[in-house]
């Protein structure tokens, strides 16, 4: 099957999904946007109130503050995939249950083998906790590392800078690095993820 039939069949599986509870108080389930070939897929947290309307991701405040940092370095918002770790509202806009995030992961791990994207942006903690989950984005941000083959890139949330000023600059500074990371001034460090507590236990 072709790549962009592929992405077309998951996102068809995900307007229908009923998975978890999150389908019974939804208006549109939200898949992801972008094209198959993207270099670049980010990922957010959950659809807000605008997103569910609209079935698109990023289309609320957060989403046109991430299409001004795009734009602030040149990076074309029609270029990139852009998807969340859950694809339905959560009520009220609560945090993502682990639960929901489970019953949603296939659908993200089977966009991530379609669109084998060449650095995926985390986007606030439930996002980096995929590659890192027992890391700070206090701590990581900005710095892209490589687990296996692929190249994650931690980030805040841009909804974080909107309730907190200050990180508006340090987000600025760390889409200026993903710049470098693509252009190739950037070069991302190699990710050991700790040993398990299991094989601690064998010393
Ligand atoms: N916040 C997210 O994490 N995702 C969206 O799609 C919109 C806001």
């Amino acid at each position: 099957m072709d790549r962009a039939k592929a992405l077309e069949e998951i996102h068809g599986q995900i307007r229908q999904c009923t998975r978890c509870p999150l389908h019974v108080g939804r208006t549109k389930s939200v898949p992801g946007a972008g094209p198959v070939d993207a270099l670049i897929m980010f990922i957010g947290e959950a659809p807000g109130f605008h997103e569910d309307q609209q079935g698109l991701p990023f289309v609320g405040a957060a989403g046109r503050f991430l299409s001004e940092l795009l734009e602030q370095v040149g990076i074309d918002r029609r270029r990139v995939f852009i998807t969340n770790v859950i694809k339905c509202r959560p009520p009220g806009n609560r945090d993502p249950q682990l639960a929901e995030v489970e019953a949603c992961k296939e659908y993200l791990d089977r966009q991530i083998e379609v669109i084998k994207p060449r650095v995926i942006v985390t986007l606030g903690r439930y996002s980096m906790a995929r590659a890192f989950p027992d890391e700070k984005v206090s701590v990581v941000h900005g710095r892209p590392r490589k687990v296996g083959d692929q190249t994650y890139f931690p980030m805040y949330h841009p909804a974080a800078a909107l309730h907190q000023p200050s990180l508006r600059g340090v987000l600025e500074a760390d889409f200026e690095r993903l710049r470098d990371l693509v252009d190739g001034r950037l070069e991302p460090e190699v990710y050991n993820p700790p040993p398990e507590a299991e094989q601690l236990s064998l010393f």
